[in-house]
């Protein structure tokens, strides 16, 4: 930019409006950024959210452990950020999921952080392969919504390296566009204005694109310029005010971070010109129907799944069947289609007895209590809407609504197969009714096209393979993260690494299922478990049988830790297609750079010394191969 003066500079330093930047005499391309991560909430010109095609949700994805699908999610949105003149995408997001109440869990893909940055990289290397820009967010500890804007994440340093920042620094590989700042504080600095977070990010994680602030996160706007927030998002004219009229703004701070908004405006005018959208909108929905199909967690099954008998009468009861289930805030799409609705779905799919059995108007529990007995199963569907799980705040409870939990019990006392079908984002408590039910199918936030996934797995037209990223415990009291000390200005991740499983599989503390589970029609052994070392790596090497009469998709999962303390993480996993009463071979390399600790003392990472075993199975609680090698 030419001949700028010092007020076009500061200007410069924050947005035009609500998505795009500011443009001194138009002279600078003015690019358009829109929510994200989960489908495309693009404002139009009067301000209104235009409808788009509403994708499984983050968690769903992440439940595939498969990423070429991640890939070709992204590829997807970029299409739909073509269509709609989008430049930058605002996600992922890959904050750890600490806590299962938080109300974004939907959003984000794991409590490990391993997944999480893996995913994160997928993602962004497939959308900016459309040459759509990625925002990678929300740096960091963001893991929680109560307080959010205020609340100081109390994290000593090994747990922030190893848990929260190990994401970021995975995803930043694929080297997105940029990286939004979180709204809180990280031990008591507020992180648009930290100047070590900005200073990992770039010097350790080689992070060399543009950091935008969360929205109305910058609340002293000097400091964050001078840290190194190089964009305050959106324009507001209060913090305006006060950046121009700060004497403490730093010129070189102020340069770079024009040159980071120059830049990133730049890299978007020429990226318009690469851009062609490939995918048809009947090709996008499919694959939101296959990520889906592949997301789905089956939880529980006594045999009723898949349903044989089409034909049958088969009733459905429950809001959930019936309304789009989602979570709300800033990555609430508003979907193209009408919702189709279970029984339209499973219809579709030949079950021609599926039927709505309830109306909330008419109170006809009764009814389905006559149908019930006689049903050779019954559906319930249950969950969370967007009220309950949202942007700004957590959950209370882990469980569903009293009325939910009532016609599970009242109708699982007439009939032993009812399926259960959760809509929902993070964890549900369902210890009080697991027991009494014959299958529980997790359907997550689906998205579109969340009906027509869910019948094809209740028919046996798709065979389950989703397994689970986080942790579901038997109450919320069992979650060490949800025990520490909270005030209203701080809380203390005094659990320190002890995250998820890395909590329970440690202990060896009961949950109602661990991170990595989920069933499948077919059935799996391993076995032959060699590990080969390389010069970067190792290789591990085992087979998979299918000693089923289907074909299936087994995941399988690496965990390497101190025999001695039970420690184990998630270092590796992989997805494999195991045709009936067959075997394959499976392979899952792990990079030598995984294998490591961070030594506080001495400020690095320092490599495994002494005896560590190698773990294979199919949930970090389900281990089926062993292997010891000493570092
Ligand atoms: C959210 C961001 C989002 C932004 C813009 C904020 O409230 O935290 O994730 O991208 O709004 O909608």
């Amino acid at each position: 930019m030419k001949n700028c003066t010092r007020q076009e500079k500061i200007r410069l330093n924050m947005g035009k409006d609500g998505w795009s930047n500011y443009s001194p005499n138009g002279e600078l391309y003015t690019f358009q950024l829109s929510d994200g991560p989960i489908g495309l909430r693009h404002h139009g010109e009067n301000g209104d959210t235009e409808p788009s095609i509403a994708y499984p949700s983050m968690q769903m994805l992440s439940h595939t452990w498969d990423m070429g699908l991640v890939e070709r999610y992204a590829e997807a949105l970029a299409d739909d950020c073509i269509d709609h003149g989008v430049d930058i995408l605002l996600g992922p997001g890959v904050s750890i999921k600490r806590l299962p109440t938080c109300g974004r869990n939907f959003e984000y893909v794991s409590e490990d952080p391993l997944l999480a940055g893996v995913v994160g990289y997928h993602y962004i290397h497939a959308l900016q392969g459309r040459h759509i820009g990625a925002c990678l967010k929300h740096y960091c500890c963001n893991n929680q919504e109560t307080e959010r804007y205020w609340i100081s994440a109390e994290v000593d340093e090994q747990t922030l390296r190893e848990i929260y920042l190990k994401p970021f620094e995975i995803a930043c590989k694929a080297e997105p566009w940029t990286v939004m700042s979180s709204y809180n504080r990280v031990n008591g600095v507020q992180v648009n204005e930290d100047e070590r977070l900005h200073r990992i990010l770039r010097e350790e994680f080689g992070f060399d694109g543009t950091v935008i602030s969360d929205w109305w996160a910058v609340h002293r706007p000097s400091k964050a310029v001078n840290a190194g927030t190089n964009l305050i998002m959106p324009y507001d004219e209060k913090t305006m005010e006060k950046l121009m009229s700060a004497e403490d703004i730093d010129d070189s701070a102020l340069e770079e971070n024009n040159r980071r908004v120059i830049a990133l405006a730049e890299k978007c005018e020429h990226a318009k010109t690469l851009r062609q959208s490939k995918l048809t909108i009947l090709e996008r929905r499919q694959i939101a129907q296959e990520i889906e199909e592949n997301g789905i967690v089956l939880l529980k099954n006594n045999g009723i799944l898949p349903f044989k008998d089409k034909e049958t009468v088969l009733p459905i009861i429950g809001n959930a069947a019936e309304q789009y289930y989602r979570g709300g805030g800033s990555s609430e799409v508003k979907p193209e289609l009408p919702y189709e609705k279970l029984h339209e779905s499973l219809q579709k799919c030949g079950a021609t007895g599926a039927h709505f059995a309830w109306n909330d108007e008419t109170g006809t529990l009764q009814n389905c209590v006559k149908e019930a007995k006689t049903a050779q199963a019954v559906i319930v569907a249950v969950g969370n809407s967007h009220i309950v799980e949202a942007e700004e705040k957590d959950r209370e409870t882990l469980r569903l609504t009293k009325e939910e939990e009532f016609y599970i019990h009242t109708l699982a006392k007439e009939n032993k197969n009812v399926i259960v079908v959760v809509y929902a984002g993070a964890p549900i408590d369902m210890s009080t009714w697991i027991d009494e039910v014959g299958a529980v199918i997790w359907a997550g936030y689906g998205g579109d096209m969340v009906n027509r996934a869910v019948a094809e797995i209740i028919l046996g037209e798709v065979n389950p393979s989703g397994k689970l990223t986080e942790t579901f415990p038997l109450a919320l009291e069992d979650v060490p993260a949800y025990c520490t000390e909270r005030t209203a200005e701080s809380v203390y991740y005094s659990e320190k690494r002890a995250v998820g499983y890395r909590y329970f599989a440690t202990e060896k503390k009961a949950v109602l299922f661990p991170f990595g589970y989920g069933l499948s029609y077919s059935e799996f052994f391993y076995k032959d478990l060699q590990i080969e070392e390389q010069e970067d790596c190792f290789d591990v090497i085992f087979t998979i049988e299918n000693t089923s009469d289907r074909d299936g998709k087994e995941i399988a999962q690496l965990y390497i830790g101190s025999p001695e303390t039970n420690y184990f993480e998630l270092k590796g996993f992989t997805k494999v297609n195991v045709p009936m009463h067959s075997n394959r071979q499976a392979k899952i390399t792990v990079d030598k750079s995984l294998l490591q600790n961070f030594d506080v003392e001495e400020n690095a990472w320092k490599p495994y010394e002494g005896r560590y075993e190698f773990r294979v199975g199919k949930n970090c609680m389900d281990i089926s191969l062993r292997k010891e090698r000493v570092f």
